[in-house]
């Protein structure tokens, strides 16, 4: 599949048919999210791939996080979206498998009275490691879209970050985000992109 089409084509999916993913073809989306360009290439994440039992234990415990979302879409979205944006976090859409992401923990906290070089000396691991995951998870999604495949790019279940750690057995690891991917039950509309965020500084030579 052509990229361009690819970029413009994939969409989050929050309904999924039941059938299971044949484990190959989840292993070449995984082999192609893990060309993904990392900071100085430490290639420091994880991928954890979850079916079955533990799959259904997962579920339960996300379907917690709903409390702590419910604010941040009340903030945003209409009742219409509030209650297609919840269903997602009841049951992931149905999907068979879901894959954590995760990152070594990094330090978080900041000391705010440094100047700007001494904050991003700081933060700089959790900064890269965290950009390298993000870079990860959107070649996975567009590595499974290009094999039929739906996905969902989800942090609102970081919100149960250490029972999802606890349940999945990753100690000394941070959450970056849950990606439930399947055969895809529904064709959503493309949210609409914004233009205006695109700044052209200078002019070009020729
Ligand atoms: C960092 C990040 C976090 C997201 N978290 C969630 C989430 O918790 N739940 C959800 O339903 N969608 C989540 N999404 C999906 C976005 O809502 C979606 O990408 C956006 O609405 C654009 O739609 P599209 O992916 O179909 O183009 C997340 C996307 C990103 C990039």
């Amino acid at each position: 599949m052509e990229l361009e089409r690819a970029i413009r084509g994939r969409r989050s999916i929050r309904k999924y048919e039941e059938r299971e993913v044949p484990r190959e073809v989840l292993r070449e989306v995984i082999d192609l999210a893990l060309w993904a360009p990392s900071g100085m290439n430490r290639q420091e994440w994880e991928i954890v791939v979850v079916q079955g039992t533990m799959r259904d234990r997962l579920l339960e415990v996300v379907s917690r996080s709903q409390d702590h979302i419910m604010p941040h879409l009340q903030e945003l979205f209409s009742e219409k979206i509030i209650k297609i944006s919840l269903q997602v976090f009841k049951n992931l859409g149905g999907a068979p498998t879901v894959m954590a992401v995760y990152i070594p923990e990094s330090r978080r906290e900041i000391d705010a009275a440094t100047d700007a070089k001494g904050r991003y000396h700081q933060e700089f691991d959790r900064f890269n490691r965290l950009l390298s995951a993000a870079a990860l998870i959107e070649n996975l999604l567009l590595a499974a879209y290009e094999k039929g495949l739906g996905t969902c790019w989800m942090t609102g279940p970081k919100y149960m970050e250490e029972e999802i750690n606890a349940l999945l057995g990753m100690e000394g690891r941070e959450l970056v985000s849950l990606i439930p991917i399947g055969y895809p039950d529904q064709s959503p509309p493309a949210p609409p992109r914004k233009k205006d965020v695109v700044r052209w500084i200078g002019s070009q030579s020729s």
